[in-house]
């Protein structure tokens, strides 16, 4: 028996440098014990790191296996390393493992994949953060119990929402530290360590109570989505029972308050979209139809929310809606919507099979008599309508996000990210998700002539990546 021994629980390169040594040596998956613990040799027998077997033939594994070992990685499971590594080995003798539905050992490290990404969103939607004051300001800290190894894969999506403040998520197994400019990653912590209520509860439930309906309750719905195991540390779960209690008496508004963390107080635009434990789709585009967190509503004749398959494996994301989808109130069905289609179809992808939706949900525009001329979005607008997009990805789930032209890109990324140095490479966002760059529909319409033919063609050809990739799903 060989004994792999691994630095940390989430120690996905320290597995990979193991899982190559033990291959190319061809020690079978049954002779091998892994254990997690601090040791200066990855392997116990060091021979094996240094010397492939005589006759040993190196092989390539799929992009796919990589991708789902390492989700799979971060599951509690304690023999995930073993059951990764046993697919690694039969994958050199069977090469289309993988797309095996019914193989045991696939299965199971599937179902570890989706747990681990279940349990990130949960993360996303169930931290709640409670102000700290310590001497050089204050530092918002959460304290939260995952059930799987997720902090560092789950981290990221809190820095783009809360880049500007200084926060800590405090888990069991790991914390992260964000001062502002850069992540830290630490041991674990108890729920002693974080503090235990302050004016942000108070927000928290306000919120709640807003959005709470009494006409659509289904206790078991709620209770699963929002599991017990969480309630104690949302501030809004100790009003469930009351709510629950009074709800055939109650009519709520839906309205959505500021839930997040409320820095500056804005009057005219409330309520403000919100970063808060909806659960579905639908119950999102309610929310959405009754935003003001920005000017745009007033002219416009509506929201214009996302629509697809949830949870969806890949997520269109356009600029904002134009003319005919303002009035529609549908993305995409207006000239570039029309453009989009008909590339989606050249490069094989139904539309329907896809979300499509706008980093912006109501129309900006400049009246021109009877004319309304599109406007581009301001960097405000955009931040503004934020929360919505961030919400539609945590609800769809996509693996893959597309982001057509710089302002879908911008909001995405959450950086300025020029289309044709980025265009057509997939880039990793997180654990479980990818987006792809590309242009705009509506450049196409705008390109001049003598362009158009090669200019929609490339169009296309970023299209057939999205449909190579979803094919290998
Ligand atoms: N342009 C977009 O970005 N989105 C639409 O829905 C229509 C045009």
């Amino acid at each position: 028996m060989k004994v792999a021994r691994l630095a940390a629980a989430t120690d996905f390169d320290g597995w990979r440098t193991a899982a190559r040594a033990l291959m190319l040596n061809g020690v079978a998956a049954e002779d091998v014990e892994w254990v997690v613990g601090n040791a200066a040799s990855l392997l116990e027998d060091p021979a094996l790191l240094a010397a492939p077997s005589p006759g040993s033939s190196r092989f390539t594994v799929p992009k796919q296996f990589i991708a789902l070992a390492q989700d799979a990685i971060l599951h509690r499971d304690s023999q995930r390393f073993g059951l990764l590594y046993r697919l690694l080995w039969r994958l050199r003798g069977e090469p289309r493992l993988l797309s095996v539905a019914t193989d045991e050992d696939v299965t199971r490290a599937r179902n570890m994949q989706k747990a681990v990404a279940r349990d990130i969103h949960k993360m996303h939607a169930y931290v709640r953060f409670r102000e700290s004051r310590e001497p050089e300001g204050a530092v918002y800290v959460a304290w939260f119990e995952p059930s799987h190894h997720i902090v560092a894969a789950a981290a990221p999506f809190f820095v783009r929402r809360f880049a500007s403040m200084r926060w800590s998520i405090l888990t069991p197994d790991a914390s992260a530290y964000w001062d502002g400019a850069a992540l830290h990653m630490g041991p674990g912590a108890s729920r002693a360590n974080a503090p235990d209520g302050d004016a942000l509860e108070t927000l928290w439930r306000s919120y709640y109570k807003s959005i709470f309906n009494p006409a659509r309750l289904k206790v078991a719905t709620m209770q699963s989505q929002m599991p017990r195991k969480y309630w104690g540390n949302l501030p809004e779960a100790a009003l469930i029972p009351e709510l629950i209690a009074k709800s055939s008496a109650r009519t709520l508004g839906m309205i959505a308050a500021d839930a997040t963390v409320q820095r500056r107080r804005v009057t005219k635009y409330e309520p403000k979209p919100v970063a808060a434990p909806v659960d579905t789709i639908d119950a999102l585009r309610r929310h959405a139809a009754e935003c003001r967190a920005c000017p745009l509503y007033e002219h416009a004749t509506q929201t214009v929310f996302g629509e697809g398959p949830t949870p969806g494996a890949v997520m269109f994301v356009g600029e904002q809606p134009g003319d005919q989808e303002d009035l529609a109130g549908r993305p995409f069905v207006g000239p570039a919507g029309k453009i989009f289609e008909r590339a989606l179809s050249a490069a094989g992808i139904a539309r329907d099979a896809v979300y499509v939706t706008n980093a912006v949900k109501h129309f900006k525009y400049e009246a021109r008599g009877k004319r309304r001329l599109h406007k581009t979005p301001a960097q405000r607008e955009i931040e503004a309508c934020r929360p919505w997009l961030e919400q539609e990805i945590m609800l769809v789930e996509p693996k893959l996000i597309v982001a057509m032209g710089a302002t879908a890109a911008h909001a995405v990324l959450g950086k300025v990210t020029p289309i044709e140095a980025n265009r057509g490479r997939f880039l990793r966002v997180s654990e479980t998700t990818q987006v792809l760059v590309t242009v705009h529909p509506s450049y196409l319409l705008r390109v001049p002539v003598e362009q158009h033919e090669n200019e929609y063609a490339r169009f296309v050809d970023d299209l057939r990546m999205v449909e190579s990739w979803i094919a290998r799903q």
